[in-house]
């Protein structure tokens, strides 16, 4: 692997684990200000320092990062479509690799939409977006979208999902927790991290999906609702940071949250 394109994603697994906490704020591009998202640069703020990287737009991270920050970048360059549509898969890309490059991105993801009328479309793009990224030294994260159509949620289809976009050149492919999930991860042969989806019942059972997802293969997290939209993101994601870069429990993480939680 060329050496600007490895240090990109050596800078996104700090430390030894081999692991990575990325921290999604991107729902906004077709979302809309979702709850908790209203004013992203309040709610990162107090995360960023647990990150070790941040998924997000051009716009956001222009008017709601501070340029001083270290964080590695993930630049979501896909998009064209909002949930007022039925079709999400209607994407185009949105952002070029020469502005990523501006942005000093470490990353830039898009989302592929296997089995969607939009298909060939997401897919030709991962393409053209691997042939720049290779050119330019920057990766690529392909997030196998499943949009409204959470019942696709299954390891059939996740597994076919993140191997094309690993046979198309993807260099890190995000996708959903689903049971039967190392059937996904072994036939993927990209690191793959794990999404969190809508927000679950309790900030145990996200817990519980992130260390499944770990226990079967996943090189980390890139999640987004299940942090800051629990009750104490900050706690959540040092919870989290446990059990991805420490091997915690899930019953020791609870524990971690619930000491991040204490009054001082
Ligand atoms: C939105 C995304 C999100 O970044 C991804 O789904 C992770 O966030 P969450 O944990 O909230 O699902 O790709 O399209």
């Amino acid at each position: 692997m060329q050496w600007g394109l490895e240090n990109r994603i050596r800078r996104m697994f700090p430390g030894t684990s081999g692991h990575t906490v990325m921290l999604a704020v991107d729902h906004g591009y077709f979302m809309g200000p979702t709850h908790r998202l209203e004013n992203v640069g309040k709610t990162l703020e107090p995360l960023l320092p647990y990150a070790d990287a941040i998924a997000l737009t051009r716009g956001i991270l222009r008017s709601s990062v501070p340029p001083a920050t270290t964080v590695p970048v993930i630049l979501r360059v896909s998009g064209g479509a909002t949930i007022l549509k039925e079709d999400l898969s209607h994407e185009a890309l949105t952002a070029s690799m020469d502005d990523a490059a501006r942005l000093n991105a470490s990353a830039v993801a898009l989302s592929v939409f296997a089995g969607a009328p939009h298909e060939h479309e997401s897919l030709v793009n991962l393409s053209k977006l691997v042939d720049e990224g290779e050119a330019r030294g920057l990766p690529v994260l392909a997030i196998t979208a499943v949009g409204k159509e959470l019942e696709k949620r299954d390891a059939r289809y996740l597994a076919l999902a993140c191997r094309v976009s690993a046979e198309i050149g993807a260099h890190l492919v995000k996708t959903y927790y689903c049971d039967g999930f190392s059937r996904v991860v072994d036939g993927c042969p990209v690191p793959l991290v794990v999404a969190g989806g809508p927000r679950l019942d309790s900030d145990a059972a996200a817990l519980t999906l992130a260390h499944r997802a770990i226990e079967a293969g996943a090189v980390g997290i890139d999640m987004g609702r299940n942090i800051w939209q629990s009750e104490t993101p900050v706690a959540m994601l040092k919870a989290l940071r446990a059990i991805v870069h420490e091997k915690a429990t899930v019953a020791e993480a609870l524990d971690v949250l619930a000491a991040a939680r204490a009054p001082r």
